[in-house]
């Protein structure tokens, strides 16, 4: 039985955008390993966020890994400009088109980490034919869209799934939405090993409680092996 890692990922959808620079900052001081990040088109999902031009502001104010999550469609023609922006993983949906191994080769071409994420109806078995070209799985466990949603306990059994079909590949599990102190050992317990935190973590907009939240979610998580 050995321990596996938890990284905590803020999204900063949740973020004062009126004082980003800051934000992340405070989220990287305050030791997130991960800085998530929303890209909404009003299409696939029912809101806009932000593009590549955030990409690359953030890019110079923090060394951490920038996962960039594409709720777009199509994704395909913006994955280079996202890479030039600094992305470090970039995360198509599965539902976002039909060919997924293009846009999977697409990303890795540009020299990145080839993540896919799966909406709360669709099933893991999406993944299967895939697995050898992923880096990362995210499973959705809300609706895509918006913050300050609440977990869908479904997610549990997708995030075992996942895991077990994850096996012994170097491949992240991260789950997206409604992440808690309440619910992160659970889900952790169940094999997810990289956790988003929009409320969680921003929630009041004070960077001075930044800190204490992503320990606290990491200290309810770790007590986990695997
Ligand atoms: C939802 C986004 C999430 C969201 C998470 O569409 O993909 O990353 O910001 O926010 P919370 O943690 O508040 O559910
Ligand atoms: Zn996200």
């Amino acid at each position: 039985m050995s321990s596996r890692p938890i990284r905590i990922a803020p999204s900063i959808l949740s973020a004062d955008f009126a004082r980003l620079g800051e934000e992340i900052r405070a989220i990287d001081l305050g030791g997130a390993e991960v800085i998530h990040v929303d890209v909404m088109d009003g299409h696939f999902v029912p809101n806009i966020s932000i593009g590549p031009l955030i990409v690359s502001a953030i890019r110079p104010v923090t060394a951490k890994h920038i996962d960039v999550h594409l709720m777009i469609a199509p994704a395909d023609p913006y994955i280079p400009a996202f890479a030039r922006a600094g992305a470090d993983t970039i995360t198509v949906h599965a539902e976002a088109g039909p060919h997924l191994h293009r846009s999977l080769q697409a990303i890795r071409a540009e020299g990145k980490r080839a993540g896919v994420a799966i909406n709360p109806a669709t099933p893991v078995s999406v993944l299967e034919h895939v697995i050898g070209d992923i880096d990362l799985i995210l499973v959705m466990s809300v609706n895509p869209g918006f913050g300050g949603q609440n977990f869908i306990p479904e997610s549990l059994d997708k995030i075992r799934r996942a895991r077990a079909l994850i096996g012994g590949r170097p491949i992240d599990l991260e789950v997206d939405g409604g992440v808690t102190t309440q619910n992160i050992r659970e889900l952790a317990l169940a094999g997810a090993d990289l956790f988003v935190a929009g409320t969680s973590v921003f929630k009041g907009n004070d960077p001075s409680t930044y800190a204490g939240r992503i320990a606290a979610l990491r200290n309810a998580a770790s007590t986990v092996t695997a």
